[in-house]
């Protein structure tokens, strides 16, 4: 089958375009609210350190072999997959992979909008200066009483669903691009004056401690687990969304490198989000392992106790929606392009089809903070099941399968082409990693995981 060089849904204008719409992606909740909570549930330096090898080892490579898979497809992850199977003379069922993907998606939008309806209330709270002067007990009953509250969630989580749907309706390609160029340079300095008020709290070393000196006995199998599925979380990987984003670049970007950049912004925030919040966390005799509402019961504490603070958190939580709304775009793409590809379902109807679906799913997590609190699936709430599935099992393993897709699938001439690494080494190297040592990493923890179980 011929390899179409651009693809029917658009192509971004520049390398640039590319780099700003995929950090979109990556940069979002995951970086700001889950990278902070599961540190700290985590027991802190160990975890980080794992992260950040995942990253590294593991999340680069990958990200550089699914921008490259989605180029040279140049459709949706699961035709994309179909085609480059059959160009290489493989059975189609690899397309399989674009399908967990798709389901993927759904369930991470499912529940990671219901989290951006917090942010999206917590605008109000901070914008009414409900944070001003608050003590550590006023913030938890403020955020309490939210959640426990499933009309109010419910209606932040439709209201965030309907805003995502109206731009992915319009083609991604579109307005993304500007959006992101300002709003997400701004939620970085937000994030460094948070950091700045954090150095000042009287805590700043404790924080940095419990970040970065690692104590591997406080470290399980299960936290490694975490640690590896976040990469994958945080990077968008996994699930076809930088695949599908790859197939709108540019032939002539540099894949390696733009992955590089991406993976390093990405990483950036969530280090700096991490030392703006255990610092308060410590300064205020904070539990480290309060969970998911861990950055909504400190960072109020922050902005309550700052000059300006009424007007910053606002701001801040107004980013942090937008944030959350670039990466859920990309969650809902892969299926969007497939149904505008394969049933030719106009991009309208495909947006509110998708996001439909994914709205009904999340009400089981908008219930779970709430009236099912107490129904468990496998132990755990219906919210931490859905994430525990998606991040730390379907993520992992969707990337496992990229790898060994880009390493032993592919024609090796096909992707030298594609990656255009004109180093020899370095393709060696990237191609060693996704042949050998991203696969069994994957798999390794997987098994370390499963016998720390029995
Ligand atoms: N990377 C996003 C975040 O950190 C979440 C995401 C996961 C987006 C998978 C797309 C695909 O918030």
């Amino acid at each position: 089958m011929s390899v179409t060089r651009e693809s029917m849904h658009g192509q971004w204008s520049t390398r640039w375009a590319f780099i700003l719409a995929a950090t979109g992606s990556a940069v979002g909740l995951g970086n700001i609210w889950k990278f902070p909570y599961i540190t700290g549930e985590n027991g802190g330096g160990a975890f980080v350190v794992v992260y950040l090898i995942c990253i590294a080892v593991i999340g680069i490579p990958i990200m550089m072999a699914e921008v490259m898979i989605g180029r040279r497809g140049r459709r949706s992850p699961i035709n994309t997959m179909r085609a480059l199977a059959k160009e290489g003379r493989h059975h189609p069922n690899w397309q399989w992979l674009g399908w967990a993907g798709v389901v993927a998606g759904f369930l991470i939008l499912s529940y990671y909008s219901v989290i951006a309806g917090w942010a999206m209330a917590y605008v109000f709270r901070a914008g009414s200066s409900a944070f001003v002067g608050a003590t550590a007990d006023g913030i938890g009953t403020i955020f309490s009483d939210l959640i426990s509250d499933p009309e109010r969630l419910l209606a932040w989580h439709t209201i965030f669903m309907v805003i995502t749907m109206a731009v992915v309706s319009r083609g991604v390609a579109k307005g993304l691009e500007k959006a992101v160029r300002y709003l997400m340079p701004a939620l970085l300095v937000l994030l460094l004056l948070l950091l700045g008020y954090s150095m000042n709290s009287g805590a700043f070393a404790e924080g940095v401690a419990f970040m970065f000196a690692p104590n591997f006995s406080a470290l399980s199998w299960n936290g490694v687990l975490i640690a590896m599925g976040h990469a994958f979380f945080t990077l968008s990987l996994g699930m076809g969304a930088i695949m599908v984003y790859g197939s709108y670049l540019p032939s002539d970007a540099s894949i390696a490198k733009t992955s590089v950049i991406i993976a390093l912004a990405d990483t950036g925030v969530a280090l700096i989000a991490g030392l703006a919040i255990f610092p308060i966390v410590f300064a205020n005799g904070l539990p480290t392992g309060s969970g998911p509402g861990l950055i909504f019961q400190t960072l109020p504490l922050a902005f309550g106790h700052m000059p300006g603070g009424t007007f910053f958190g606002t701001l801040f939580f107004v980013l942090l929606v937008f944030a959350a709304w670039t990466s859920a775009i990309s969650l809902i793409e892969p299926a969007v392009t497939w149904l505008v590809e394969t049933l030719h379902m106009d991009r309208i109807k495909a947006s509110v089809l998708t996001g439909f679906m994914a709205w009904f799913i999340g009400i089981g997590t908008v219930f779970s903070f709430n009236i099912w609190a107490n129904n468990k699936v496998f132990g755990m709430t219906f919210f931490d099941f859905l994430d525990y599935l998606t991040a730390n099992i379907m993520l992992p393993l969707g990337g496992l399968i990229i790898a060994v897709f880009a390493g032993w699938v592919m024609v090796r001439g096909t992707v030298k082409d594609e990656l255009q690494i004109r180093n020899p080494r370095l393709f060696q190297t990237w191609y060693v990693l996704v042949r050998y040592v991203t696969p069994f990493a994957v798999v390794l923890v997987f098994i370390f995981k499963l016998r720390g179980d029995i």
